[in-house]
């Protein structure tokens, strides 16, 4: 590996395994994975159901840990850091979509991506926190940049499911992360409202942002610059 390309990955798997192993079950669930994720990549992760995709991305997030084999961020392994630290990482440099949306229903839109940042301890006031009206500059902003600043006051139920989407994806911007992952993110979508979070993502990736979405949807293979194919916990393809 070059010295430039090391810089350049925000996250690098290699040899990763996962078993899931209990006393009920064990399913050897990614055998073998070598995937690097550089800065301005825009990949689709696609595969059959149970072909290993969820997992594979809940180990680039690091909320699970490999069972097997190297975990890079940007650069470092992470096998040494304690859940603080993983914790940290997370909450500073990822961002998550999910296909549920995962919106709190009693918040309003800006509440609901204001709250990366009240867990956020650094770069606010004198105590390291961001003070009220930091935070909801932020928020306000991340709403502007999915289109969604008319709907700041609304909750949740106010919201189309397009909508509440791109609410989700401006909570996973507001602190500016490295990458984006993305579960099924037009999963719960019909195809029109699919299409609002697509071109949204056409745009991250335009302003140089990074993404990872695992998906069916062939509209995200067909505009993704890279997809990666997984079978049987395995990459098939990369291209
Ligand atoms: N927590 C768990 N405990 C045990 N087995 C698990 C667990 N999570 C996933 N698996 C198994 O690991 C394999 C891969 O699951 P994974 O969720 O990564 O698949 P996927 O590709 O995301 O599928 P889908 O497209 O249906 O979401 C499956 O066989 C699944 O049954
Ligand atoms: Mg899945």
């Amino acid at each position: 590996m070059g010295v430039g390309e090391a810089a350049n990955a925000i996250l690098d798997l290699e040899g990763v395994h996962k078993h899931y192993q209990t006393d009920r079950v064990d399913v050897h669930a990614l055998r073998g994975v070598d995937l690097r994720i550089a800065t301005g990549d825009y990949l689709s992760i696609m595969g059959p159901s149970g072909s290993g995709k969820t997992t594979m991305l809940e180990i680039l997030g690091l909320l699970s840990p490999a069972s097997a084999g190297t975990v890079r961020f940007q650069g470092r392994p992470t096998s040494g850091l304690d859940v603080t630290a993983l914790a940290h990482i997370r909450s500073q440099e990822i961002g998550f979509v999910f296909q549920a949306f995962n919106l709190l229903p009693r918040l309003s839109a800006v509440e609901n991506v204001e709250l990366p940042l009240v867990y956020q301890r650094s770069g606010g006031g004198p105590g390291g926190r961001r003070s009220r009206r930091d935070r909801k500059e932020r928020a306000i902003e991340a709403l502007r940049r999915v289109g969604l600043e008319s709907r700041a006051g609304h909750l949740p139920g106010e919201m189309s499911g397009g909508e509440r989407q791109r609410v989700a994806v401006a909570r996973a911007l507001v602190n500016d992360p490295a990458v984006i992952l993305a579960d099924e993110p037009t999963g719960n979508l019909d195809s029109k409202t699919g299409e609002e979070v697509l071109s949204l993502f056409d745009a991250l990736h335009e302003q140089g942002g990074t993404l990872v979405v695992v998906t069916h949807d062939e509209r995200v293979g067909a505009r993704a610059a890279r997809t990666v194919s997984v079978r049987d916990g395995v990459i098939e393809r990369d291209d």
